[in-house]
């Protein structure tokens, strides 16, 4: 959705938060879904997809490529899979939105192509670091050019041949270990991956479900180039970064409890957990299972006390996209909550740590950034009117707060949230919240 409309979110104060909710798909396993069915033999069934800007910009690329892809209807997508050799030129260029995932795992994978493509973002992702995927996709003997600076649009030069790297990621990133590993499987050789901190395994996980063998040794995840995908149906959970806004918003308001629903409980995602229960929450998982290799639970939390801490730096990666909500949750905390390692929150939709910090000082929190986090002490957040710099989860964690301000919030630059959770209000205001949306 374009950012040029002003949706603004206005949230009156107060409020408890009760019953079951179930929050959309997981993005991860969304985007993920549609890369590996469109490059398999033979039909993905796909239940419980995204249907949200982001993994829909990722649909869209496939179908630019040839790919018959039927619905999302209700969640349901059917995936033609064209095989790994079959994806066709697009016409024009592809434009994926406001989606980092879309365009870096993409970049993997079509480095490994017979054609040329170009790939586009909005204003957002034009800014977002690219080189930290087209460096190691150059070392396999790629050939992608970037803008100015390293940033998008990515013009990634088709019939390179690729040979497989032994590459250890700079920095703990999903994004550029999938981008290596997807890249890997059209290289000559095998290509591993070693990361410095566990991030999220959809891809390994994914790839093996679709029959393609990933070894993972500690920290290494290692693929053999040339190998094909077999058609798997893919039952997506409901993303536990879109649950965690419930989570934050069920712990600080008075006299709630909610259940979220089915939602993916993988441990490398589960850091939020964590953090709030080591804050003090009372966070139950019931029901745990597992569905396509991917573990799944009902979650259950109740209004608690929080107190702040000093966030454990080997949750940071567990943890990435949930700490704007976080911010909320240490806002409402006794004491100072100190988070350090977290530099990566810088380069995500917005500079995550300055503008939750420049949000919360002006509801009137002592919250200071500092290069790699941010110091944040817990008060009386008073209402105010701030902005989300068009980040999805800036908008919705500020909405969130509402529920312990004193005054009315008011939220600008939301037409992001359809990114990732397009019925946030409607399940926000059916669970409790008062919320409304204005444009
Ligand atoms: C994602 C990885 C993370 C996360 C993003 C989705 C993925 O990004 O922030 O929302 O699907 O692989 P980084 O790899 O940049 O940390």
């Amino acid at each position: 959705m374009s950012s040029e409309i002003n949706i603004q979110f206005k949230v009156q104060p107060g409020g408890s938060l009760h019953g079951n909710i179930r929050v959309p798909g997981d993005k991860s396993i969304s985007h993920r879904s549609i890369m590996l069915g469109s490059l398999a033999e033979g039909v993905t069934h796909v239940s419980g997809f995204l249907e949200g800007d982001d993994a829909l910009a990722t649909l869209k690329a496939f179908r630019a490529m040839g790919v018959q892809i039927d619905g999302p209807d209700d969640g349901k997508v059917v995936i033609h899979g064209v095989g790994m050799h079959g994806l066709k030129a697009p016409v024009g260029v592809l434009d994926v939105g406001n989606s980092g995932t879309s365009i870096r795992l993409m970049a993997g994978l079509l480095a490994g192509q017979g054609f040329d493509v170009e790939m586009v973002g909005d204003a957002s992702l034009s800014k977002r670091p690219m080189r930290r995927v087209t460096e190691p996709l150059a070392l396999m003997g790629a050939k992608i050019d970037t803008g100015e600076g390293g940033t998008p649009p990515l013009y990634v030069h088709g019939d390179s041949p690729l040979k497989g790297i032994n590459y250890t990621l700079p920095m703990a990133s999903a994004q550029v270990k999938s981008c290596v590993l997807l890249a890997g499987m059209y290289a000559e050789g095998d290509t591993s991956v070693t990361e410095p901190a566990p991030t999220r395994d959809h891809t390994e996980r994914m790839l093996q479900g679709f029959g393609y063998e990933v070894k993972r040794d500690g920290s290494t995840a290692t693929l053999t180039g040339g190998g094909s995908l077999k058609a798997a149906d893919i039952d997506v959970p409901s993303d536990i970064s879109s649950a965690a806004f419930f989570m934050v918003a069920a712990t600080i308001a008075a006299d709630s409890d909610v259940t979220l629903e089915h939602v993916g409980v993988n441990p490398t995602r589960t850091g939020v957990i964590d953090i709030l229960r080591l804050m003090g929450a009372q966070i139950d998982l019931i029901n745990e299972g597992e569905v396509g290799g991917e573990p799944v639970a009902d979650i259950r939390i109740r209004s608690s006390k929080l107190k702040g801490i000093h966030i454990p730096e080997d949750l940071v990666p567990l943890a990435i996209d949930e700490f704007p909500a976080l911010f909320i949750a240490a806002a409402c905390a006794d004491g100072k909550t100190v988070l350090t390692g977290a530099e990566e929150l810088r380069v995500k939709e917005s500079d995550r740590i300055q503008v939750m910090a420049d949000g919360l000082i002006r509801m009137g929190i002592n919250a200071e950034p500092t290069t790699d986090g941010i110091v944040i002490e817990g008060g009386q957040m008073a209402g105010a009117e701030v902005v989300s710099h068009g980040d999805h989860r800036i908008a919705m964690s500020f909405a969130v707060a509402a529920l312990r301000t004193q005054g009315e919030m008011i939220i600008n630059d939301c037409a992001n949230v359809t990114t990732s959770f397009p019925n946030f209000v409607s399940l926000a205001s059916d669970a409790g919240l008062k919320i409304e949306l204005m444009d």
